[in-house]
This record gives C-alpha cells, structure tokens and sequence, in this order.
C-alpha cells in the first residue's frame, strides 16, 4: 500500500454567520495516497468544497479550522499564514469550484502563470516564459503560444478551466484539490481533461483529489473514493468495491439515484427529502430521517467511521443488511 500523503483526522470547520456558528465540516477522518486519485462525492452542501478549502486553511476569521490536517506528517491546523504560504499554491495545488472568480480578470492568463512559477520555482525568465506557453499546451489550449498574452474573458468557460489547471500545476504539486473541474465543460472537453489528470498523475506521481458530482467519472478515473453527507464521511473504499456492494445507506441511495450504464432498464429512484441543515444533526447518524434502514441503533450515537475489510471504512451500524436488502432487490 501506498504511503500516505495526506492524513485528515477530526477536521471540523466552523463558519461564524450571521445565524451564529455553523459547523460545516463535521469530524472528517481522510487519508490520500501517494500519485493516488481520489474522488469526493456526496450531494450539494455536503461538505466537499469546505474540505478542500480546510485543508489548504483558506476559511476566513472568525471561522475557524480545528483537528488534525497531516502534509507528509506535518500539522497544518497550527501554522501561521507565511508558513501555510510556502505549501498552498506549491506543494498542495487548488482548483476552485468557479474558474471565473479565481481568475484574475485584470491579469493575461499568462501573467498569473509567469506570478506562480516566479513564486514556487527557481526558474529564470526566460524558462518561465517558456514553461508557461509549455504548460498552456500540456492541458491542451490551441495555439498556446498566442493565446499567452489572453485575458480571462477572452478564454472560452473550458479554456478557462484548464488555465485554472495551468496554474494550479505551475509549481509542480504533489497533491492537487480538483473541486469540479470538469462540471461546466462539454463531455469531449471533460474527457480531456480527465486524461489530463490520469496523465499528470503517471508522469509526476501527483496524487488528486477529485470533486465530482458524476459517479461516472468516478468510475472512470478515480482509484478510491469517499462519500461525503452532511459534513462527514460516509463511507470510503476502492472505487470498484464501494460501487458494487455500498455499506452504507446513503451510498446506496445515491447510487440507486443515477443511471447505471450497465443495466438497460432500471427504475431511478432518487432520495426522498433534503440534507439536514449544517449544525442541525447531533450525537447520532446524520442520514435517519431519509434512511429505509435506520432503527434505534443509529439514534443512540454517531456511527464512528470504522474498518470493515478491504482498506474499507464506513460510518453505517447496517452495512450487512445493505447487501443482504442488494441481494433481494
Ligand atoms: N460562506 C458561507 N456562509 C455560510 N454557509 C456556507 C458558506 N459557504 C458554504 N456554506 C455552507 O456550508 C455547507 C457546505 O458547503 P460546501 O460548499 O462545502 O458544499 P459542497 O459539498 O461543495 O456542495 P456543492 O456540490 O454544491 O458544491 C453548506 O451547507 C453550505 O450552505
Ligand atoms: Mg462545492
């Protein structure tokens, strides 16, 4: 087994609002391999962006960042902001959710290129110009060499998105938080994309964590992955293995929820109800009020998020009758 990279444990992050604190990060044990891909599913509000966020401590005061966030056994929870400054943007590297906004629409793309090789490498000008155009063509924009000097608005929205990936790989990172990169792209450009990834990941050994609301895309390109409800972690295993027996009941839900490619015809069966509000949930399963299996057992506590064979973990106290309710089905 690969060594791990990233080691998450108790990770809570809190958001002062305007309804008082809002906890919406929940207790997230997450640990992410070397050179490994890693996708995060779960539905929206979940949790998934904050996490990313938390990692890279990117919550502003008065909210508030607290357990353990382990780089390569370094804790990150206490560091102060230069520290933090010399691994976000270097050794761990960022996507966001919305290109537009994390782009600088008064910087050419190729200036907020150049600004992030200058602060992470050594290169000299020259390499960094050149590295640049380099870059531009690796995630695949036509004619890079012209299209350097560009601004943001004058980038299609998946032009866009891969100069947010240009950037973010600037400094070489050896991990990469992808929130969505491909939600907002044609499937030809998603694709692409994907095999971007894939390829940086054989070639640098960059590990990825991958946002995606897309199970297909899950299937196609992660080598593990975590469900995420409501700020905590539902389930986590090899994504051939969770997919075909989930053990816990909100994966099942949201794999029933989504065509399977494999079956011709199929009822969907979307998940009745609504996520709980952040901060709403308490000392016990987050999941009863929409659970076909919840019973007392799932009031008395929070399932803890335990081992179950297989590099599996999963926070569900009816994981076996999941697979015994898949049978039958
Ligand atoms: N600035 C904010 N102020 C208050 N609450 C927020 C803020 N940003 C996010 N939240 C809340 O935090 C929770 C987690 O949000 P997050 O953005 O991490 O969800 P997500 O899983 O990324 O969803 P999506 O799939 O829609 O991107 C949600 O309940 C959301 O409403
Ligand atoms: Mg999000």
């Amino acid at each position: 087994m690969r060594a791990p990279l990233l080691l998450l444990r108790g990770l809570q992050t809190t958001l002062a609002t305007d309804n008082g604190a809002l906890t919406v990060v929940d207790g997230v044990d997450l640990d992410v391999r070397e050179g490994e891909i890693l996708g995060l599913v779960g539905e929206s509000g979940s949790g998934k962006s904050m996490t990313l966020r938390s990692i890279l401590r990117l919550i502003r005061p008065p909210g508030r960042v607290s357990g353990e966030i382990l780089w390569r056994g370094r804790d990150l929870v206490p560091l102060r902001e230069p520290e933090m400054r010399a691994i976000r943007g270097r050794e761990i590297g960022m996507i966001f959710q919305e290109p537009m906004t994390a782009l600088n629409p008064v910087l050419s793309v190729g200036r907020q290129i150049l600004e992030n090789l200058r602060a992470h490498t050594d290169l000299g000008r020259t390499a960094r110009r050149n590295r640049t155009v380099e870059l531009l063509d690796l995630v695949g924009i036509p004619a890079a060499a012209q299209r350097v000097n560009d601004y943001p608005h004058q980038f299609s929205g998946g032009m866009r998105q891969r100069a947010m990936i240009a950037i973010a790989l600037a400094s070489n990172p050896s991990l990469l938080l992808a929130d969505e990169p491909t939600t907002a792209l044609d499937v030809t450009i998603q694709d692409q994309i994907l095999k971007l990834l894939l390829r940086l990941r054989e070639t640098l050994g960059m590990a990825v964590i991958l946002v995606t609301h897309d199970l297909g895309v899950v299937a196609q390109s992660c080598d593990r992955v975590a469900v995420m409800y409501a700020g905590r972690v539902a389930e986590i295993g090899e994504v051939s293995a969770v997919f075909a027996a989930p053990r816990h009941a909100y994966t099942l839900g949201l794999l029933q929820s989504v065509p399977d490619a494999r079956r011709i015809r199929q009822a969907l069966r979307p998940i009745g109800g609504a996520p709980p509000p952040p901060g709403t949930v308490g000392d016990r399963c987050a999941f009863i009020p929409r659970c076909d299996f919840a019973t007392a057992a799932c009031e008395v506590r929070r399932p803890p998020l335990i081992s179950i064979g297989g590099g599996r973990l999963a926070a569900c106290v009816h994981g076996d009758r999941l697979q015994q309710a898949e049978w039958a089905a």
